[in-house]
């Protein structure tokens, strides 16, 4: 018989895209092989998005194209999975998974990713370059955000298995990671016991773990300075990228190692979401505008040649003219190198959809954006950047 095989089709983030070089090996373990198209797949397995509303609709519209592609019995078996499927099994009202059987009947199997599990090895075509995930989940809940629903609460990866499989990766010619998590300044707070008892790393040294933000206050330890510095010292590794590194936990630990190691990658994401203080605060980002502009400066005064690029949402819920204008008025005051500007658009279950009316009507919310992305991605020598 023939064997059966898979394709993927990943949407959203690189931390999916890092899922999904695991979901492919955790397919080819139970004896698939790799399809090259989808066309000729027996199984195709989405992984799925929902950070906005447009990315769902993304994944209704390729299942329904692949289910007009056959009838049910000759067509490949569609698989869902990722953050959808997250935060189906999340959900303890059923109500989202009810929600995605009514609106893409066609699915066969829902795959959470738990039962791909966290230990398949990454399939990877590129050698050069690696996604390395660090940490998964999120504990912030800023209140837009579906990203603590769909992954749940932050899990970080032994400090250890990270070294190691850098280590096997420069090994066979990779030089460039990039170690990924939803909030990378946050590595290792689960990991360490006892924060006044030091932890020890892998090779043996015992370090202090640094107190970061949460909730406006000092009362986190984390290790990710410890991280980036022992990855860099790894033979091979020529550069060390970061993604997401938010404004309220970025230390002075950590501008101090990214300004003494030159591997480390000086264009630096920082997502400021919006540029006042109201605003900010009923996204429940702990930081004031002042402090955004203050970190950033430090940043750029600290780390040589330091490019800050960002996040923002335009049009959240009661977000007025003048509070927009804030934040273009910041975006003119950091100079960033570019933008991902997002129209807000409601998520089941997060605090915003229960507690705030989106009152912002859809052609304002294209006019901010146009403004902003016209202001940071459009002028002088900035790229281009729309997600
Ligand atoms: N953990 C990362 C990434 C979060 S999701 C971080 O904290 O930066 C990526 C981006 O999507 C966010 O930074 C935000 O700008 C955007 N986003 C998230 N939820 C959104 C929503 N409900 N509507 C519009 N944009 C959203
Ligand atoms: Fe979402 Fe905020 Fe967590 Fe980022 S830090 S994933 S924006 S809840
Ligand atoms: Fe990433 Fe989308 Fe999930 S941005 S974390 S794939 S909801």
């Amino acid at each position: 018989m023939e064997k059966k095989s898979f394709f993927i089709k990943t949407f959203g983030c690189q931390q999916n895209e890092a899922d999904s070089q695991r979901i492919a090996s955790y397919y080819l373990a139970r004896g698939y092989r790799l399809a090259k198209s989808m066309k000729s797949a027996s199984e195709i397995v989405i992984n799925t998005c929902m950070i906005r509303q447009s990315a769902e609709d993304r994944v209704t519209g390729l299942v329904k194209n692949i289910a007009k592609s056959a009838n049910r019995w000759t067509r490949p078996k569609i698989v869902i999975t990722g953050c959808m499927v997250g935060m189906a099994a999340r959900d303890e009202t059923g109500t989202y998974l009810k929600t995605l059987r009514g609106r893409m009947p066609e699915v066969d199997e829902f795959l959470p990713l738990e039962e791909v599990g966290f230990d398949y090895p990454a399939l990877r075509n590129d050698v050069s370059h690696s996604w390395v995930p660090i940490s998964n989940g999120c504990n912030n809940f800023c209140t837009f955000c579906v990203v603590p629903f769909t992954r749940g609460r932050e899990v970080s990866r032994p400090f250890g298995d990270i070294i190691s499989e850098i280590k096997e990766l420069a090994r066979h010619g990779c030089g460039e990671v990039t170690l990924l998590g939803q909030n990378v300044n946050s590595y290792g707070a689960d990991l360490v016991k006892n924060s006044k008892a030091g932890y020890r790393l892998p090779g043996g040294r015992v370090v202090k773990p640094v107190m970061v933000k949460h909730l406006g206050r000092y009362r986190i330890p984390t290790l990710f300075p410890y991280l980036l510095e022992e990855v860099c010292k790894i033979k091979g590794i020529k550069k060390v990228k970061f993604i997401s590194s938010n404004p309220w936990d970025f230390s002075d630990e950590l501008i101090e190692v990214i300004s003494k190691t030159p591997k480390i990658d000086r264009n630096i994401h920082l997502p400021v979401q919006a540029g006042d203080n109201d605003v900010l605060k009923r996204m429940n980002r702990w930081y004031l505008r002042k402090e955004y502009i203050k970190l950033a400066q430090k940043i750029k005064n600290k780390v040589k040649g330091a490019k800050i690029s960002t996040d923002i949402i335009v049009g959240f819920p009661g977000e007025t003219k003048k509070q927009f204008e804030n934040t273009v008025d910041l975006a003119k005051k950091v100079n960033f190198a570019y933008a991902y500007v997002a129209k807000y658009s409601a998520r089941p279950n997060t605090a915003a959809t229960k507690a705030l009316s989106d009152d912002v009507d859809y052609a304002e919310k294209e006019r901010r954006f146009h403004i902003l992305d016209q202001l940071i991605n459009h002028t002088g020598t900035n790229r281009s950047a729309v997600h």
